[in-house]
């Protein structure tokens, strides 16, 4: 019988979304001064402008791409994008895990487009050289449900008539992405930052402008989704005058979180970390014989939201087994998503201490020992 381990994870912050806030985080380091006081002061102004540009640099995005603040977190900014833009052309919707799966359904259900829907199975990448890119072609980099991300930008073309939109909230600040293949780019603070939820970043290419100037869709757009007024882009958005009130606390929180991501040497400093733990967690797989990949190709393997399979596992098994490591402070979240196969889903973002994943292995050995 297994002895309980006697070293915890320090931070066994291992959720998918909301993920672990960055190493020292506390609230006291949180710049309070505009709290209380207007977004649209010349200090709000500064304070929004200062995160957007720190998430400019963080993201080395080129002077092409515009990024703005918008309502309602990554499912806001992406809905945004798809009710003011699609339409315009054919659209093809990619769909490996149940966020993907989403877009389809607001494509086809809520705006009626009749797209072109690729799918695979959770685990697994459709055939990506299928896609017309005459298409507006939709897809999710980092599919967070099932751990499969697309590799690389290759599959998309270079001279496309159809536009990307990529929801990359699972796949920025963690991995490379090449921007000049990406139209359309949306993501929330709470993911890879260890910010908090409730904003969205919208990232427009000059093709996606180009849409919005040009396209009006025959449909009502709620203020929040309206990105252009008579016929020009609102640049204001992309400067920090957001379209209505943003809490200026989930601000500053992602201010702190990006100055983290900047002393630990940026974008290059937040994939080295990612792909540490990743490389943790791959060795406390590969020693486990219970324990699998969910997604077979390590290529498309997730190097943020790595889900796992377990032995003989049934959604009841991982509801007692994820509770007895709760209970014990081991292990926070980290049961699969409600939609997929059961398993575990472990988060190696850049927040994650490679410490912390080492130090859940005997966790995890000793819960299955448990559970026998
Ligand atoms: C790929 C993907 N898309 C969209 C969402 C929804 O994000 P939010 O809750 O920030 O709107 C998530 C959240 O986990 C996600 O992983």
């Amino acid at each position: 019988m297994l002895t309980k381990p006697t070293v915890r994870p320090a931070r066994p912050h291992f959720s998918a979304g909301p993920c672990a806030k960055p190493p020292g985080w506390s609230p006291n380091q949180i710049d309070t001064r505009i709290l209380g006081r207007s977004h649209r002061s010349a200090l709000g102004k500064e304070r929004l402008k200062l995160c957007i540009d720190l998430m400019r640099d963080c993201l080395e995005l080129p002077e092409t791409h515009r990024i703005g603040i918008v309502p309602g977190s990554d499912t806001g900014a992406f809905e945004m994008a798809m009710w003011s833009m699609l339409g315009a052309r054919p659209v093809t919707t990619l769909a490996w895990e149940s966020f993907g799966e989403g877009w389809v359904t607001d494509a086809v259900k809520q705006l009626k487009l009749d797209p072109t829907v690729i799918r695979a199975n959770y685990g697994q990448l459709p055939d990506l050289r299928e896609v017309d890119w005459s298409n507006d072609v939709l897809f999710t980099w980092n599919g967070t449900t099932s751990g499969v991300r697309v590799p690389d930008g290759d599959w998309i073309a270079e001279e496309r008539e159809g536009l990307s939109f990529a929801d990359a909230t699972s796949a920025v600040f963690a991995y490379d992405l090449p921007w000049e293949k990406i139209d359309v780019a949306t993501f929330s603070w709470q993911k890879a930052l260890g910010g908090e939820g409730a904003h969205g970043v919208l990232i427009l290419g000059p093709r996606a402008v180009e849409r919005l100037e040009t396209f009006a869709p025959d449909r009502p757009l709620p203020k929040i989704f309206r990105l252009t007024k008579s016929g020009k882009l609102i640049e204001g958005i992309f400067t920090g005058e957001t379209i209505n009130t943003p809490s200026m606390l989930a601000v500053e929180d992602a201010i702190m979180a990006l100055e983290w991501a900047k002393s630990v040497g940026g974008l290059k400093g937040m994939i080295a970390r990612t792909e540490a733990n990743a490389a943790a967690l791959d060795r406390i797989v590969g020693g486990r014989n219970w324990l699998g990949h969910l997604a077979q190709d390590s290529a498309s393997r997730s190097k943020t939201s790595v889900c796992l399979t377990v032995d003989g596992a049934d959604p009841d098994f991982i509801k007692r087994f994820t509770k007895l490591l709760e209970a014990e402070d081991a292990a926070y979240d980290i049961a699969s998503y409600r939609d997929a196969p059961p398993g575990l889903r472990i988060w190696c973002g850049a927040t994650v201490d490679s410490s912390d994943i080492e130090a859940l292995g005997p966790w995890l050995d000793w819960a299955w020992e448990q559970m026998q």
